[in-house]
């Protein structure tokens, strides 16, 4: 499995806060087979402390050796609209470098701004992944503002906590409508500490496993992730955008 969305270097968000806890989350992700975990600590311009996050992460990587985990750098992104700052670093906010970006929404986000959004990171070529959208009550209530989104050329990461109903039965619904409809490209742990790995990982891949089947859950929990990560590759997106408009007509 690759984990493309998980808080797991301490001291730097809403993630673990010693490096104890981050060794734990690493651990769990060891035992439920996970051989590479993206490190994607909330990034926000005006809060964001690079030399923390660089040193946490080299600090955790010199204690996590003996894992067979590969720990590799990216950033949750809070969408704001393009700017400059973002164009410059696009590569060092990347997932692994590869030029994809997650980004998350407020979850009130319009459906409008979000669309938008989408389109104006396309134009700059930024390729972005969208982080949990499946929370996104709006989008949940009007599905046809969730088709225009995804035709504006975003992938979709939904997290596991969703799957298995954590955020409640709405939500888990909805989860399972999209991944029923191919919507999905990826799914991640956003896990933000080692119960969230022990308590839904697994079950949200059983769960998409009885809905989908157990080789598309594993396209999503891995060979996707892996595809993101690896490639960069704005024409995988584009093909999988084509995919989805021969779905809808
Ligand atoms: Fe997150």
């Amino acid at each position: 499995m690759i984990d493309i969305h998980s808080h797991i270097i301490y001291g730097v968000d809403d993630g673990p806060s010693n490096i104890t806890q981050s060794l734990n989350m690493i651990k769990e992700a060891e035992r439920l087979g996970i051989g590479v975990i993206v490190a994607s600590p909330h990034y926000q311009e005006s809060v964001y402390d690079a030399e923390r996050v660089e040193e946490n992460y080299q600090e955790l990587l010199y204690r996590a050796s003996d894992y067979n985990v590969k720990i590799n750098m990216g950033y949750e992104v809070f969408a704001n609209p393009v700017n400059q700052s973002l164009i410059k670093n696009r590569r060092k906010l990347s997932l692994s470098k590869s030029g994809i970006i997650l980004f998350e929404f407020p979850y009130n986000a319009t459906p409008q701004n979000c669309i938008e959004m989408v389109c104006k990171f396309r134009l700059q070529k930024i390729i972005p992944v969208i982080a949990h959208i499946e929370r996104n009550r709006v989008f949940m209530n009007k599905f046809e503002y969730f088709v225009a989104f995804i035709k504006a050329g975003c992938y979709i990461q939904l997290d596991c906590a969703s799957i298995v109903g954590i955020y409640g039965s709405k939500i888990k619904e909805f989860s399972k409508k999209l991944l029923q409809m191919k919507f999905v490209d990826v799914v991640a742990s956003n896990a933000h500490c080692a119960d969230d790995y022990a308590n839904w990982y697994a079950q949200a891949f059983k769960n998409v496993s009885n809905w989908i089947g157990k080789e598309e859950a594993s396209v999503l929990f891995h060979d996707n992730a892996k595809n993101i990560i690896e490639s960069g590759n704005s024409d995988d997106l584009a093909y999988r955008n084509i995919l989805r408009w021969e779905r809808l007509v």
